[in-house]
C-alpha cells in the first residue's frame, strides 16, 4: 500500500550490515530509496542466536530484491572524518541527502566495575559520537531536502537495566533528539527517536540461556521483537504520513518498558 513513499529520496543508515539496519535498509529499498549502507564492513554479520544465515551484503540484497538502488561505503561512525567522507560520497553519487538513520551501535553491558575505561569510550564513541558526528555532517544537506532523522536509542535509555555505559549512550541519543528537534523544527525536517526492546539480532550475542529468560520475562506480548518491528516505525516515521511527530521518543518494545513503570 505504502509502496513509494520513499521512491527516488536518498536514505543514509548507519549499521546497515546487519539486524535492525539491514531490515531497516532493505525497507527503504522496497519503497524505492537510494540506500547508502554506512557500515565498518559489508560481511553480514553472523550472529550467535540470530542472523546466522545471512550471506548477501545488505546492498547487494537492495539492488537485486528491490527497486530501489543501493551502495556500500565503508564507515566508523566513531571517526568524524570517515562520517565527513562517507557524507560527501553520498552527495556525488545520488546528489541528495533526505534521511538519516543513526542506527549504528554495540553493546557493553557490564556493571560499573566490569565496564573498561576503554569499553565506556568504545561504547560512547560509536553509539553517543557517532550519532552527533552523523547529524553534525548531514544536516545542512537534510535542511535542503527539508528530510528527516530517525534515532535509534533503545528502552534502556530511560528504563536503564543494561549497565551504566549502554544506558548513558542510550539516554544521550534520546536528548538529543530533542534538541535537534528544537534547531530544526523551523526548517521542516522532522527528527525522531525510536527505542526498541528486545529484538532478535547478533547484537544479544552477549546473552545467554538465563540472561534471554529474563527478558522473556520482561517482554509482555508473547515474542521477541524482529527486526522488521523496527523498520516499520522507522520507515513511517521518515514518511509524510509521519509529518507532524517531531521529537518523539517511540517505544517499540512488546510492552518491556509498560511493566516497570
Ligand atoms: N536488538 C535489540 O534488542 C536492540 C534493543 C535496543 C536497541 N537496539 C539498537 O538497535 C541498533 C541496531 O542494533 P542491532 O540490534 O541491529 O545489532 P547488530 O549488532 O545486528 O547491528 C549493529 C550494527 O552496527 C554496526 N556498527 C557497530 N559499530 C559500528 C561503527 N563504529 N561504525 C559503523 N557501524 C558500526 C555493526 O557492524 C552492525 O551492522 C543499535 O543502536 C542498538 O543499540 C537494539
Amino acid at each position: 500500500m505504502n509502496s513509494a513513499r520513499h521512491e527516488d529520496r536518498t536514505v543514509i543508515v548507519t549499521g546497515a550490515s546487519s539486524g535492525i539496519g539491514r531490515r531497516i535498509a532493505q525497507a527503504f529499498g522496497e519503497e524505492g530509496a537510494n540506500v547508502v549502507c554506512a557500515s565498518r564492513s559489508n560481511e553480514p554479520n553472523q550472529g550467535k542466536h540470530y542472523d546466522n544465515d545471512l550471506t548477501v551484503p545488505t546492498e547487494e540484497y537492495v539492488r537485486q530484491e528491490t527497486p530501489g538502488d543501493a551502495i556500500f561505503v565503508s564507515t566508523d561512525v566513531s571517526d568524524h572524518q570517515r562520517v565527513e567522507a562517507m557524507v560527501e560520497e553520498t552527495l556525488d553519487v545520488y546528489g541528495q541527502i533526505d534521511v538519516l538513520v543513526n542506527n549504528a551501535g554495540i553493546s557493553v553491558v557490564g556493571d560499573s566495575q566490569e565496564t573498561s575505561i576503554e569499553d565506556w569510550n568504545r561504547m560512547i564513541g560509536v553509539d553517543l559520537d557517532g550519532t552527533f558526528f552523523c547529524c553534525k555532517h548531514a544536516i545542512p544537506h537534510i535542511k535542503e531536502t527539508e528530510g528527516d532523522i530517525v534515532n535509534i536509542a533503545s528502552v534502556n535509555a530511560t528504563e536503564g537495566g543494561s549497565g551504566p555505559a549502554y544506558s548513558a549512550a542510550k539516554a544521550g541519543q534520546v536528548n538529543m533528539t530533542r534538541d535537534l528537534a528544537v534547531e530544526l523544527g523551523p526548517e521542516n525536517v522532522n527528527v525522531n527517536c525510536v527505542s526498541p526492546g528486545y529484538v532478535k539480532t547478533p547484537i544479544q550475542d552477549y546473552q545467554d540461556e538465563s540472561s534471554i529468560a529474563i527478558s522473556r520475562e520482561q517482554t509482555l506480548l508473547p515474542e521477541f521483537g524482529e527486526p522488521e518491528d523496527i523498520a516499520d516505525v522507522v520507515t513511517f516515521l521518515a514518511s509524510e504520513e509521519a509529518r507532524y511527530i517531531h521529537g518523539a521518543d517511540i517505544y517499540v518494545d512488546g510492552g518491556w518498558a509498560a511493566h516497570r513503570v
